[in-house]
């Protein structure tokens, strides 16, 4: 496994390739990113992961400066899951000048997360096109439990032109339901214990589609109410349609329904999608 933090270095490893499937990473790896890697590896000879705690997607008030950096134990994990080159750049690498061209997302950007998270998407879309423009992967995987980056990015990749193929991957979850994510880590162990009420929320959301019902604002007060007597501070939980994130007609069959909520000072995301 190869390890380049400059732009020029991975290039110049990147030239042996014909092609590499590109994996996207902020570190402080769990089994949610492996998985991604096992998607990757046999689609291509070269797996690429980049990890960089990107500053230009976090608000003021957010976690960057805390966010959790374990280089050494990351490359220890990529290495055992046989990437090929580990590409971990500095901010001076990515951002050497104020970056003042940035990517628009579409209006999908100002909804749900992006309404909590102002600026977060143009964040994530800048450096994702960015990567994309070092890395020059023919494919990305980008994991569905942050389900509106991979449609921002998805739809990015459609509307510019640029020749990588998006690939969802599955939510990893532990074995009691919560979805895996780096910010898991910041769970006390009280908070840790509670945190799968918001996936058995969305299970229970789910089931009530699926046996009919379509009060969608009553199946969303109801789980918000749920998690605000639990302690949690809920952001949003909505049942959308799964092309765009816009509020469903009741007779829509693609469903998604994507919840925040805060547990403590830790902000957890989840979602599930609904096929009727
Ligand atoms: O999902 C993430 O870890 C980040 O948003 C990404 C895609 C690596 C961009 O910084």
């Amino acid at each position: 496994m190869d390890i380049v933090t400059s732009v020029t270095a991975l290039r110049e490893r990147l030239q042996r390739e014909p092609n590499n499937v590109f994996v996207p990473t902020m570190g402080n790896l769990h089994e949610g990113h492996i998985n991604l890697i096992g998607i990757a590896k046999p689609k291509a000879a070269c797996t690429v992961v980049s990890i960089f705690v990107n500053r230009l997607q976090f608000g003021p008030k957010e976690d960057f400066e805390r966010y959790p950096r374990t280089f050494r134990n990351d490359c220890d994990k990529l290495r055992s899951a046989g990437v090929d080159v580990v590409f971990a750049p500095d901010e001076k690498e990515i951002y050497p000048e104020p970056q003042t061209f940035v990517v628009e997302p579409s209006d999908l950007q100002h909804i749900l997360d992006g309404a909590f998270r102002p600026g977060h998407f143009r964040g994530v879309a800048t450096v994702v096109l960015k990567l994309f423009n070092m890395v020059m992967p023919h494919a990305a995987i980008f994991g569905k439990k942050d389900y509106q980056q991979y449609l921002v990015l998805r739809d990015m990749v459609r509307q510019l032109a640029l020749p990588v193929e998006i690939i969802p991957a599955e939510t990893v979850r532990a074995a009691d339901g919560l979805a895996l994510s780096s910010r898991n880590g910041y769970l006390s162990p009280a908070e840790r214990a509670e945190a799968p009420r918001l996936y058995s929320l969305l299970t229970d959301a789910k089931q009530r589609l699926a046996k009919g019902e379509r009060n969608f604002q009553r199946i969303e007060l109801e789980a918000m109410s749920q998690l605000a007597q639990h302690g949690w501070a809920p952001q949003y939980l909505s049942v959308r349609r799964r092309a765009d994130l816009q509020v469903p007609a009741p007779e829509e069959r693609e469903l998604v329904v994507l919840a925040a909520a805060y547990l403590g000072k830790t902000r957890l995301i989840d979602n599930i999608e609904v096929t009727l």
